[in-house]
């Protein structure tokens, strides 16, 4: 055999043995369907972006809040047994120790959407339609003081409510 006739033998051989491996990968998964991704693509960012469609006042959250959340969080957001939603303003910074619910720490009231639509209630997640989650948002916004109690959320004004902890936060350059 020619040194040419080899190298091409080679080259089959390689090139045949490339296609096997290709035929050989797992074919995992099927293209997902148009709009099959929307269920799970609920994402909110701090900016409002990805906020749904609907409204609530603090007035309509009131009793769904002690239907579905007191139970767990207390009465109008105390505590107990799970997690304060509301108080601890202004208890942040030393010495005293930190008192950390949404209305003292979080630094954006559109995470509190983001978080009760896809975590709460924590026994039946999911179940909250657009409306219950905008009047829970401004009842609990409303108990810490941050809204009034006829103020409506909808996915124009919540992204304009301020925080009292909004610049609380240092931010961390990643590869600094
Ligand atoms: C069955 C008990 C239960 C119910 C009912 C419940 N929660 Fe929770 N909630 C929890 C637990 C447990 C956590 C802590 C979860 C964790 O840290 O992963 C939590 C955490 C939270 C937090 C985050 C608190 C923080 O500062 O980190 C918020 C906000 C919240 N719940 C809101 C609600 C709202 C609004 C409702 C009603 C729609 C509700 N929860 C109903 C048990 C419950």
């Amino acid at each position: 055999m020619s040194t040419h006739s080899i190298l091409l033998a080679t080259t089959t051989c390689v090139l045949l043995a490339s296609a096997g491996i290709a035929a050989e990968t797992p074919k995992l998964g099927t293209p997902i369907a148009p709009g099959a991704v929307e269920a799970w693509d609920i994402s909110v960012e701090p900016d409002g972006v990805g906020l749904p469609p609907g409204s609530g006042t603090s007035k309509q959250g009131e009793a769904i809040y002690a239907a579905k959340c007191a139970g767990c969080h207390g009465e109008k957001g105390t505590g107990k047994p799970y997690d304060a939603l509301v108080g601890g303003i202004g208890t942040l910074p030393a010495p005293q120790a930190p008192v950390r619910t949404v209305g003292s720490y979080w630094p954006y009231a559109t995470t509190f959407f983001d978080y009760v639509r896809r975590a709460m209630p924590f026994n039946e997640t999911k179940s909250l339609s657009n409306d219950e989650l905008y009047a829970l948002t401004a009842y609990v916004l409303h108990l810490n003081g941050i809204v009034g109690e006829n103020d409506t959320m909808n996915a124009q004004t919540l992204p304009q409510v301020r925080m009292p902890n909004r610049d609380g936060f240092v931010p961390f350059k990643r590869g600094d």
